[in-house]
């Protein structure tokens, strides 16, 4: 387990590049599977969940290397399609394995996946819709085991716009027979990254970003060089730590079109907001004012991932400020650990009231999950005295060298690994 410490009192100012995408790279390296030559990702986030993705492959066959944020993924070695279950655990991505194993081994064998523990998290979706692609599952001993010899298209209206299923059901369809169409599929902008890699090694899907994508199979697909898109809920954090910090933080190398939900709610909160085609600024005032409801929505509406870090923002901002969690049951577990530092929050159900304090105080505090624990962390930089944050690993999971980025923004994070200054092991 890892801790950081976190000095108070920072106002970040400054610029920095954002990282490649963590939510668009996890499905671009199960899909690598789907293609019996070298891959090579340039952009891959150097983070946990990266990692432990690559190590699954690995364990199936692939060989796998990594230069700085350059991957090469040859999965021609590749035979297995037995999942191991502590790394498939590791992560909620591991399930898109399902889809581009089954299509390339028309055989799959895989544990419940893991992930932040931010709602129930069902998979049904997911299972439906490779069902109807003729994929026989059965769920058995804490496994799924899926055959496939002949999956074949058809029509996937998907109950709800999952991105995890939507992204699933495209790798299987990729080497289908015939033609696939997801209706009511997610529109986020990962799965336009996704659909953009699966044409670049020779597959055929259009429609990605639309409620209705369609994938005409394929016997095989070829290698290819490809960049992955920015972060732009990483790119969103770091802004968002301007406002909370009362700073003036620049992100370039991003597309800040793809946050204007969580840009608007920052203009409202009274901040200063220039935006240019591949960089964002953003100033914010002393205090911020808080901003009436929000809502999180399935993309383009407001992006739960930045949920935990505008309720961090809102926590110190002027008046009284109600944010509903849509997407997740569960995704309000840094309320609880902002009260420890003075905030004023209530939980009902899936709708939180913030009434906003002059200023938080440092405590001991628990990162519950990825984005909470990122919050967490922007609320520490702007709080009298020291906050330390438990659990840190989890915020490592989407996060490249947070501590390092914070520091360029004039902040101080300093990583602990049980208990010892990460700095005085290597002195
Ligand atoms: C993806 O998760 C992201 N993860 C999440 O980011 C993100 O919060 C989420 O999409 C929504 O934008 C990755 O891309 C790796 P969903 P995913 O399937 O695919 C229900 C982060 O912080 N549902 O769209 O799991 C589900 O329970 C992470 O980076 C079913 O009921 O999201 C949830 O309530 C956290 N049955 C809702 O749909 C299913 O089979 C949205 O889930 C699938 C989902």
């Amino acid at each position: 387990m890892s801790n950081w410490l976190v000095h108070g009192g920072a106002v970040l100012e400054g610029t920095v590049s954002v990282q490649g995408s963590k939510n668009a790279a996890l499905p671009i390296l199960a899909a690598t599977l789907l293609v019996e030559e070298p891959v090579t990702l340039l952009n891959c986030p150097a983070i946990r969940d990266a990692e432990n993705m690559l190590g699954i492959l690995k364990s199936l066959g692939c060989s796998v290397k990594r230069e700085a944020d350059a991957v090469t993924v040859d999965s021609s070695t590749a035979s297995g399609f037995v999942l191991p279950t502590a790394l498939s655990g590791e992560l909620r991505s591991s399930i898109f394995l399902l889809g581009s194993v089954l299509a390339r081994f028309h055989e799959a064998d895989a544990p419940y996946p893991g992930g932040c523990e931010i709602g129930n998290r069902p998979i049904d979706l997911h299972l439906w819709g490779l069902k109807r692609l003729n994929a026989q599952i059965e769920e058995r001993g804490g496994r799924i085991c899926c055959k496939g010899g002949n999956l074949s298209g058809a029509v996937v209206d998907l109950e709800y716009p999952s991105v995890g299923a939507t992204e699933n059901i495209m790798l299987a369809a990729c080497r289908a027979a015939g033609e696939t169409t997801i209706c009511n599929a997610a529109c986020e902008p990962e799965i336009v990254d996704l659909q953009q890699f699966l044409c670049a090694c020779g597959f055929r899907v259009h429609g990605a970003g639309t409620p209705t994508v369609v994938i005409e199979g394929v016997e095989r697909g070829h290698g290819t060089v490809f960049r992955v898109m920015p972060d732009r809920i990483v790119t969103g954090t770091y802004l968002a730590g301007a406002a909370v910090t009362g700073g003036d933080v620049t992100v370039t190398g991003t597309q800040p079109e793809l946050i204007e939900t969580l840009l608007g709610k920052l203009s409202e909160c009274g901040c200063a907001v220039t935006r240019n085609a591949d960089s964002v600024r953003v100033r914010a005032p002393k205090r911020l004012r808080g901003v009436g409801f929000t809502g999180t929505r399935p993309y383009p509406g407001f992006p739960t991932d930045l949920q935990p870090q505008l309720f961090a923002a809102l926590s110190t901002a002027e008046g009284t400020s109600v944010i509903a969690e849509n997407v997740f049951e569960s995704r309000f577990r840094h309320a609880q650990e902002l009260r420890k530092m003075g905030a004023k929050n209530r939980i009902l159900d899936r709708t939180a009231i913030i009434t906003g304090v002059k200023k938080l105080h440092g405590a001991f505090v628990t990162a519950h999950d990825l984005r909470g624990g990122a919050a967490l962390v922007l609320a520490g930089l702007a709080a009298e005295g020291d906050t330390t944050i438990q659990h840190t690993e989890r915020i490592e999971r989407g996060y490249e060298r947070m501590d390092s980025v914070i520091g360029a923004l004039g902040g101080t994070v300093i990583r602990k690994e049980n208990g010892i200054d990460e700095e005085e092991k290597t002195r």
